[in-house]
């Protein structure tokens, strides 16, 4: 069970102050029934809440695409730059945070979520959960690159990635495949066999791929499909 105008706020209907105004103003009802206190308790899972003629569901998790601009940073909190979270509006209250990091001048596909678990097992890196990305570099890559890659290019700090695959596009364009994460990886990649990355974009996050209609900047929650692929063993 849990309080009206919880549940109401964790949807998104405004802060907890203006739903407990919708509650007393008479616009939400419980299995029928209009109810005007806002401390009732409802069974959130069997109960049928209706807000404004809206049937609502309540979720416990959340899960939300952005397509990350550039000059935000992957964190829920930053001293001198902006977050993905601001950048999302009507969640404030659900604890949501990015499953992994972009730099902050990479762009692309970063899931938002509230759930520990699934996030945790698609960032354990014995999942070795597979990441794509469109990239443009300066440059010229060393023309072994892919042994040097299935082989296991060895970057800077001496760490030796896992096999990776790159697909030139022709005209310094390129998109590459990692299995990993670690830290500035695709642009220390690119540095190994010869090149500087001047543009980094993430197209694609284990099976789910960045939705086209989605600006730079936008976001739109996971439909149940999305879900269920994110969570596929
Ligand atoms: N690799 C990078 O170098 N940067 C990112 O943001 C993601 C992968």
């Amino acid at each position: 069970m849990i309080r009206l105008d919880k549940i109401l706020a964790h949807m998104g209907y405004g802060s907890r102050k203006e739903v407990k105004e919708l509650i007393r103003k008479g616009y939400v009802s419980i299995n029928g029934d209009i109810v005007k206190n806002d401390d009732y308790k409802v069974d959130e899972l069997n109960d049928e809440i209706i807000i404004f003629d809206n049937n609502i569901k309540y979720d416990e998790f959340i899960y939300l695409m952005l397509n990350k601009p550039q000059g935000v940073v992957s964190a829920t909190t930053d001293y001198n730059n902006s977050t993905v979270l601001d950048l999302i509006d009507g969640y404030e209250k659900r604890n949501l945070f990015p499953i992994g990091r972009l730099d902050i001048d990479t762009e692309g596909l970063l899931i938002l979520t509230n759930d520990g678990e699934l996030s945790h097992k698609l960032l354990s890196p014995k999942n070795h959960v597979s990441k794509t990305y469109y990239l443009e570099y300066e440059g010229k890559l060393n023309k072994n690159y892919e042994k040097m890659l299935e082989e296991g290019l060895l970057i800077s700090e001496g760490y030796k990635c896992l096999p990776a695959k790159l697909n030139l596009l022709g005209d310094n364009k390129a998109e590459i495949i990692i299995t990993e994460g670690k830290f500035h990886q695709v642009k220390r990649m690119i540095e190994a066999l010869g090149g500087n990355v001047t543009y980094l974009k993430r197209i694609k996050f284990k099976n789910l791929e960045l939705d086209s209609n989605l600006k730079l900047g936008e976001y739109r929650k996971l439909t149940k499909e999305e879900i269920d692929k994110l969570r596929e063993e």
